[in-house]
């Protein structure tokens, strides 16, 4: 069984490895190893430490089986960020059920969501009913599509 919960710092070294290996993995098949490359270094273990503790909210997925983290989601004011989850566990609606409990997390808070989404993941957010405002192109993290959706 997955189970959603604020993630803590002691999970900062598997989800830095789960985020890398969607990077070589995954998100190098629609991006240039230049972004990849930044990528890598943007998600530090520092980087991810400072954000557990900062974010609004971070969460993690855990499988309970092995109590692994698989996958990992947060936000920033109204910034949805860093959506991953291990590869091996893609397709397993564990990316569904972190998106679902970040949005209950902004009905709460009176939040209208909006994020960068990878070109690897906009399909996965249009089936959430996300919608598209922009195209936007970063010269370090490469091009993204601005998305919204009124919870
Ligand atoms: C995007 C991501 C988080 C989705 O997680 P996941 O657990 O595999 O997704 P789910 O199993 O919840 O999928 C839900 C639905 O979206 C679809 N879907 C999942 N990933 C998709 C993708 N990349 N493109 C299109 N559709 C996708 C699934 O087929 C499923 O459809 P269904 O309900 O018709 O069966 C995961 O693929 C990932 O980590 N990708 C790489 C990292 C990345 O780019 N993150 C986003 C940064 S903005």
């Amino acid at each position: 069984m997955i189970i959603i919960k604020n993630s803590t710092i002691k999970d900062t070294n598997e989800i830095y490895e789960l985020i890398k290996k969607n990077l070589i993995e995954i998100n190098s098949i629609d991006y240039p190893q230049k972004v990849i490359e930044f990528m890598l270094g943007y998600y530090s273990k520092e980087n991810i430490k400072k954000w557990i503790s900062h974010r609004n909210y971070f969460l993690s997925a855990y499988d309970d089986s092995n109590n692994n983290v698989v996958g990992c989601i947060s936000l920033e004011k109204d910034e949805i960020l860093s959506l991953y989850v291990l590869p091996e566990y893609h397709g397993q609606n564990i990316g569904s059920l972190l998106l679902e409990n970040l949005e209950e997390k902004c009905k709460l808070d009176c939040i209208t969501p909006i994020m960068y989404a990878s070109l690897t993941a906009v399909n996965f957010y249009k089936k959430h009913n996300y919608s598209v405002k922009e195209k936007d192109s970063h010269p370090d993290f490469g091009d993204a599509y601005l998305m919204t959706k009124k919870l």
